[in-house]
């Protein structure tokens, strides 16, 4: 079973700049997409954005964002939470998302970044809450795992998961992700894989980019959405199809002493999609490979993303191939 170094999984090494990225309203060639050195809101303190990723339908003939107006609605949530206006509604980053994908013609996976920013020279640090907002869709191809036997160890980091006392978790804003960046590289200089971060409340709380779940006894517990976790889309889409499995699935606190003691713990998240924790701390859980629940919803997850489960037509927007 793989670990670390095949579960870098949004970029394929070598992957090319696609020829187009959406700015403000309009198509605009990669190379002309670019910012002045002064005009730091692009990766400033006030920017969110969101992870979205098209999968390409088993038949070959269509790209298949998934639930792309829940990440939209996310992101739309973020900019509230972190006090920035966005210039353009839902609606048009939907268009303009499928406009991308289809001006860069990916005939493969895509992953999608839209991120919105204050736009403009900005010499205060405390960026205003009425400094004009630009947002841009980049994208590119990536590598889905989604058919590869992998599992990854897990440490609990020291660093805590950000909370509503001092940022709102629920955001999906860069700032947010120093916190789980320390925590990756505590974890990696342990010589684990990835973090589960606990809590202002010393809770389990979720892996700094993914959220988490463990199973005992045949059922699934996941940290709740009051656990610091970022709501995460895949977390409610695998907990949609473990219901439809007919898995008992509890939303609750989570101590950490339960990750000693699970059969299964798995990450979800767009990036990670369904990873199997094999060890946690160092201790191997149940056999160190994925358990029977992970590789049921693991492969449950993988249909839907090709299109192979028409039950939740909601959560797929086709963008077909021409
Ligand atoms: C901090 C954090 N938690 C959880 C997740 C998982 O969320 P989702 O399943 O919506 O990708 C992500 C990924 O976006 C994340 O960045």
């Amino acid at each position: 079973m793989t670990t670390a170094a095949a579960l870098e999984t949004l970029a394929s090494p070598g992957t090319a700049n696609p020829e187009w990225i959406w700015r403000s309203g309009a198509l605009v060639p990669w190379d002309e997409a670019a910012v002045h050195v002064n005009a730091v809101g692009h990766a400033s303190v006030a920017a969110v954005f969101e992870g979205i990723k098209a999968y390409l339908a088993a038949d070959g003939q269509r790209l298949l964002v998934f639930r792309l107006d829940d990440h939209l609605r996310r992101l739309t949530d973020s900019a509230r939470l972190c006090r920035l206006t966005l210039p353009h509604t839902a609606q048009e980053l939907h268009r303009a998302v499928v406009e991308l994908l289809t001006a860069n013609d990916y005939r493969q996976d895509a992953y999608l970044r839209p991120w919105a920013f204050p736009g403009g020279i900005i010499r205060e640090q405390m960026v205003p809450a009425d400094a004009l907002c630009e947002v841009i869709v980049d994208s590119w191809p990536f590598r889905s795992a989604l058919d590869t036997e992998r599992g990854c160890r897990a440490a609990v980091s020291s660093w805590l998961r950000v909370g509503e006392s001092s940022m709102p978790p629920r955001a999906k804003a860069f700032s947010n992700y120093h916190n789980g960046r320390l925590a990756m590289m505590e974890a990696r200089e342990n010589g684990h894989d990835w973090p589960v971060m606990l809590n202002e409340r010393h809770k389990v709380s979720e892996g700094a980019g993914a959220c988490l779940a463990l199973v005992r006894d045949g059922v699934v517990a996941t940290p709740s959405l009051s656990s610091g976790v970022l709501p995460g889309i895949t977390r409610d889409t695998a907990l949609a199809l473990l219901r439809t499995q007919g898995v008992p699935v509890e939303e609750r606190e989570v101590d950490r002493s339960e990750l000693c003691l699970a059969d299964e713990i798995f990450f979800m998240g767009t990036a990670w999609e369904i990873l199997p924790v094999t060890t946690i701390d160092g201790l191997r859980v149940a056999d160190g490979t994925a358990g029977a629940v992970t590789r049921r919803l693991s492969e449950a997850y993988g249909r839907l993303m090709r299109g192979e489960d028409d039950r939740f037509p909601q959560w797929i927007t086709e963008v077909p191939l021409s």
